[in-house]
């Protein structure tokens, strides 16, 4: 039986690519992608979602929700490295849009629907979690897992020094999944960085006969050249697609029990996650925390799964 997920997502690149990923995959039932703000503001969220699931046209419709602004704002976006619309600005058409329902009353809904059966997948910041948290206290214990891209344990932080973008963007809700009595994995940046997408990974996508090939041919070029730019990387990182992969390949991931909190007010500490690690720790454990991958097995899953994401779209 395939696996109910639900898709949280800020698209950005890398929740595209997983999003190409996941709705064609057969071990995968999408039930929603819920729409986040994050790499763009909230309403940009929702219409890229809408413009993705529609460019793609996936077997089974998921269910998708609206993004509103965490409480206190955005405090950052990607649009000056991945364009104003953080898809490139490659004019991607919506022929549709709707007004969906908010994306936290999606999230109750389904795992309502389908009590200790759906995975969040959660690519962005965790404000639609924590809302749907706060609305449905039950909801944590009925939730099967949460997986979150997110944190850092050791390494330094990708937006500040010391915080990873999605849990700098809204870390009030960050704290409130963290400390939700939810099962979670926490897959952060020090092993997402591990994978690079290189250029030949551009070669080697779907064919532009393919409606995954099409989209994912011109979403990404900006995006290695966006990277190039700003940090000199021949290549790209996927962090949310590599999460993906922690869902669909546990044994591609080795993880580790551990106690872990966000920082919410610290003047350069802001949105870092902290751990205890200390030889006694006082706080108890509270999720899975992802601390190596096998890179090479990660990547050619990427794109084996694409590949047949591209056959599914073939001449369509
Ligand atoms: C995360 O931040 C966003 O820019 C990406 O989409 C990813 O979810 C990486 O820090
Ligand atoms: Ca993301």
């Amino acid at each position: 039986m395939p696996r109910k997920v639900i898709l949280d997502v800020d698209p950005g690149f890398d929740d595209a690519l997983a999003l190409c990923m996941a709705l064609f995959d057969p071990r995968l039932e999408v039930v929603a992608v819920t729409a986040v703000g994050g790499n763009v503001p909230p309403q940009q969220a929702t219409r890229n979602v809408q413009a993705i699931v529609e460019q793609l046209d996936p077997p089974r419709l998921p269910r998708v929700g609206a993004a509103s602004p965490p409480d206190a704002g955005l405090p950052v976006d990607s649009r000056h490295l991945y364009g104003i619309d953080g898809l490139g600005d490659v004019e991607i058409q919506v022929a549709e849009l709707r007004a969906p329902h908010p994306s936290e009353k999606i999230i109750c809904d389904e795992v309502r629907a389908a009590p200790e059966e759906v995975t969040l997948v959660a690519l962005g910041p965790l404000t639609n979690i924590a809302r749907a948290f706060q609305r449905d206290p039950e909801l944590p214990s009925l939730v099967h897992r949460i997986v979150i891209m997110g944190g850092t344990v050791s390494g330094s932080g990708n937006i500040t020094p010391a915080a990873e973008f999605n849990i700098f963007c809204d870390p009030v809700s960050a704290r409130a999944v963290f400390r939700s009595r939810s099962t979670k994995t926490l897959v952060p940046l020090d092993v997402t960085n591990r994978v690079i997408l290189t250029f030949d990974f551009l070669d080697q996508l779907p064919a532009e006969a393919t409606r995954v090939g099409k989209f994912l041919r011109r979403i990404l070029p900006p995006a290695y050249r966006a990277y190039r730019q700003e940090w000199g990387l021949e290549g790209i990182h996927a962090h949310d697609t590599v999460t993906l992969v922690a869902v669909t390949n546990p044994e591609w991931f080795k993880t580790q029990e551990m106690a872990g909190d966000v920082e919410t007010r610290g003047e350069l500490t802001k949105g870092a996650t902290v751990f205890d690690r200390r030889r006694a720790p006082a706080w108890r454990c509270n999720m899975e925390v992802v601390t190596d991958l096998d890179a090479e097995k990660v990547v050619e899953e990427i794109q084996r799964n694409l590949a047949h994401a591209g056959k599914c779209t073939a001449g369509r």
